[in-house]
């Protein structure tokens, strides 16, 4: 079976979508599946070759695009998916090989958010993976909170509304954030990952701020309520809407007051920005600590979101833990988790060959 990794693409979180698939792609059990490399580039052009398999090389990037092989997909007249030349050359040998179904491997906007799901649609093309609706719901916070919300899913209060409208009534936007949800609270992007774009507000004029900043990233925006005494844990679940098994739960320590963008891909210790180091470096504690039945309450939790939001294939639930209040909220789902969550799957016994194995079954299913 061969099939196609595809990984990198245009968001913030293209580095580390490359470690996440270079990874996949060497846990992978090569006597079943032949992995073909499909690299998006950030000036959105696709290329694959061995070369892309190896992460010293995206050091030196002009080199590693002279050298791979820029190619197109196209559907042949039995529906087989191709991968070819671009330009498509003439004269000669245009197609470079076959793929049996796809791998996408991105993290963030138009990759993990249903545009790569919705392509592999188009193409006919079998992939690993939540589909185009839980894909794209799953990237957006506020719709993720309102389908969760409306199924009984404990979420946190939240207020949200468009750049424009907040550009034209900020003063009576802030009055009414206030009213609504106190302070201190975290203003959010609507649609973007990995912490880019998010901060928390004290008072008014701070609320003004950061929603300001906010809107450098997204034209939706969210407004929630801070929990002040929280532990952040994540539970990973894989299967599909006929069966799914929840991971064991990893409690994440933080550094500062909101989970930073270096915190996640530097760890504190990435200073030569391969973030291969940083991600495994994060400080976490698995299983976290918790009582038994507070994680059995959160593995359901886990699996009932998986599950209503229509996910497949593996995806990583984070959750915030009010130790004041004693409640438990979901906060974000991510559809295609960093490192596919495997360091979830492994004190249950399912490494990551396994994992991936799973993941490429469910998809073919
Ligand atoms: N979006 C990143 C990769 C994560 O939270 O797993
Ligand atoms: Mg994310």
């Amino acid at each position: 079976t061969r099939v196609g990794v595809f990984f990198g693409g245009v968001s913030v979180e293209h580095e580390v979508s490359v470690i996440t698939a270079l990874q996949a792609v060497q846990a992978m059990d090569d006597s079943k599946y032949e992995a073909v490399p499909v690299y998006i580039s950030k000036d959105r052009s696709f290329y694959t070759g061995e070369q892309l398999l190896d992460i010293e090389n995206y050091k030196d990037m002009d080199n590693l695009l002279e050298n791979a092989q820029k190619v197109t997909l196209t559907t042949s007249e039995d529906e087989s998916v191709l991968l070819q030349k671009d330009p498509i050359p003439r004269f000669g040998k245009k197609t470079i090989t076959e793929i049996d179904l796809a791998f996408p491997i991105f993290h963030g906007t138009f990759g993990e958010d249903g545009v790569m799901q919705g392509y592999f649609e188009l193409l006919h093309l079998p992939y690993v993976g939540c589909d185009v609706l839980s894909s794209a719901g799953g990237m957006d916070k506020v719709v993720m909170k309102q389908i969760l919300r409306d199924s009984g899913v404990p979420v946190l209060d939240y207020v949200w509304f468009y750049s424009s409208h907040w550009i034209e009534n900020s003063r009576e936007m802030t009055k009414m954030i206030h009213e609504k949800l106190g302070f201190p609270v975290i203003v959010k992007p609507a649609n973007l990952g990995s912490s880019v774009g998010i901060n928390k507000a004290e008072n008014e004029r701070e609320l003004e701020e950061a929603v300001e900043e906010a809107m450098e990233f997204s034209s939706k925006l969210l407004v929630e309520t801070m929990v002040e005494d929280m532990k952040e844990v994540n539970c990973s679940v894989l299967g599909d809407y006929e069966e799914v098994e929840a991971s064991v739960i990893e409690e994440v320590l933080k550094s500062e007051d909101i989970l930073s963008y270096e915190d996640k891909y530097q760890g504190g210790s990435g200073k030569d920005g391969d973030g291969a180091k940083g991600m495994e470096s994060t400080d976490r504690i698995i299983p976290a600590e918790l009582e038994e039945s507070r994680a059995k309450e959160i593995q359901e939790l886990a699996k009932d979101t998986f599950q209503i939001l229509g996910c497949s294939g593996v995806s990583r639930i984070d959750f915030l833990i009010d130790q004041n209040k004693d409640r438990v909220y979901v906060n974000e789902i991510n559809t295609i988790p960093g490192s596919l969550s495997y360091y979830l799957w492994e004190p249950a016994g399912k490494d990551y060959t396994t994992l991936t194995d799973q993941l490429i079954q469910l998809a073919l299913k």
